[in-house]
């Protein structure tokens, strides 16, 4: 490997929410003294990011001027080509893409465009609990679709429940994970064109977020949803940032694409009604340097090592435990292990195993979050070498209640 995904960072000290915040994980249970806590729950990595971005800062930085700036072209161009290069996307101009503080707020304004206070949103469930916030803080009504697992395992779209909720409570706006989190499903192609078929045939506007969208695992292929079809380049609001894929969720700066001109003005407009939503100097940067020769390579080598994380994570659940259900992520660097079985077997309840891995210091996150009550999410974006650490902390924790 050409760049380091093995060093063990010291991240502590310096208000690193992973690490010097994980407080709010431990829900009062004590971890065993003398245990160093592992951080594996929210969600960013315990990897230093691609070096062009701090250099790219720091060029910038040097100049001991920061007043007012202009968003650079080399912004938006680094934008295009990344999607061009990366996902096969052409066509894109400079006035499809704005800069967004954050792609919650991306989501929240689309959302004010779409709908109206009291409005019914259709998403999927098990949800990621950024939307489920993002909805109830702003008014809206939450209507679940439940991804449902096929014979193979793997989490699925549940087309007709889609449709019949969407026609029950007259929805006309969906949010769409693409990646999902927390499942780590990438949707196929037949998958999308179906949702896209649903949604066009009943009016609902999608706001697709896609910030997992380099984070691809194996073989795997993200398909951008506006590509779909000439409808859904027009009925989509994606949202997109280098803030999962290099670790840069601290400086803040994501980006929407909106083909559509009625709907990216109307975006625009509502994202700059609070006056909050201006580009940051130093994260313009980070995405320029990210977005460079070097990021396209550090990229593909994350790629690969989050999948041997996962494939080791997954395989040690299935060796050493009967009932802890995983649907193998094909994207993302969660997992999202279902212990129903594993406890009816045991007589144990999910927070038992919960409290069993925080005391042994593995630092995860419920599933109830994220409407998957019996699940827990684990996040594996850590030198292997800690993974294999936390998994035998893990195998410790969980055998001391079987
Ligand atoms: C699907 C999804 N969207 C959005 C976010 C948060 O993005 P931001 O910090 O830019 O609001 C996350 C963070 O985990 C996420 O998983």
């Amino acid at each position: 490997m050409k760049y380091d995904f093995t060093t063990i960072m010291n991240r502590g000290g310096r208000n690193t929410m992973a690490v010097d915040g994980y407080g709010m994980m431990t829900q009062g249970i004590d971890i065993k003294e003398g245990v160093e806590p592992i951080p594996m729950w929210v969600a960013d990595m315990s990897f230093a990011t691609v070096p062009t971005v701090p250099q790219q800062i720091i060029e910038r930085v040097n100049h001991p001027e920061y007043g007012y700036f202009i968003t650079p072209d080399e912004y938006y161009n680094s934008i295009i080509e990344w999607h061009e290069k990366r996902n096969g996307v052409t066509g894109l101009t400079r006035e499809c893409i704005e800069y967004e503080n954050s792609v919650l707020g991306g989501v929240a304004s689309a959302l004010s465009v779409l709908c109206s206070k009291g409005d019914k949103v259709l998403i999927h469930k098990p949800t990621y609990i950024g939307f489920t916030m993002t909805l109830k803080n702003n008014g809206y009504d939450i209507i679940h679709s439940e991804l449902v697992k096929d014979e193979n395992g793997v989490y699925r779209m549940d087309f007709e429940d889609m449709e019949k909720k969407i026609v029950e409570n007259n929805i006309h706006t969906t949010i769409f994970c693409s990646p999902h989190n927390p499942t780590g499903r990438v949707w196929e192609r037949w998958e999308l064109e179906k949702a896209m078929e649903i949604f066009q045939k009943h009016d609902v506007m999608v706001i697709c977020d896609e910030i997992w969208s380099d984070l691809i695992l194996a073989d795997n292929k993200h398909i951008p949803l506006q590509s779909i079809n000439e409808d859904a380049k027009n009925r989509v609001i994606a949202e997109y940032a280098p803030s999962k894929t290099f670790n840069l969720a601290g400086l803040v700066g994501s980006y929407h694409i909106i083909y559509n001109k009625y709907l990216r003005d109307r975006v625009r407009k509502e994202s700059s009604l609070g006056h909050y939503n201006a580009a940051n100097l130093l994260s313009v940067h980070a995405l320029i340097g990210a977005y460079k020769p070097e990021g396209y390579e550090w990229v593909d080598e994350l790629c690969q090592v989050l999948t041997e994380n996962v494939n080791y994570a997954c395989d040690f659940f299935a060796n050493e435990f009967e009932g802890i259900e995983i649907s193998k992520p094909e994207g993302t660097y969660m997992i999202f292990p279902d212990f129903t079985k594993w406890c009816e077997k045991h007589g144990r309840n999910i927070d038992e195993v919960y409290a069993a891995g925080i005391r042994e210091g593995v630092i995860w996150q419920p599933g109830s979050a994220f409407n998957g009550p019996n699940c827990i999410r684990m996040n594996l974006a850590l030198p292997h070498s800690k993974l294999v650490e936390a998994m035998d902390r893990l195998k410790m924790a969980i055998k001391g209640l079987e």
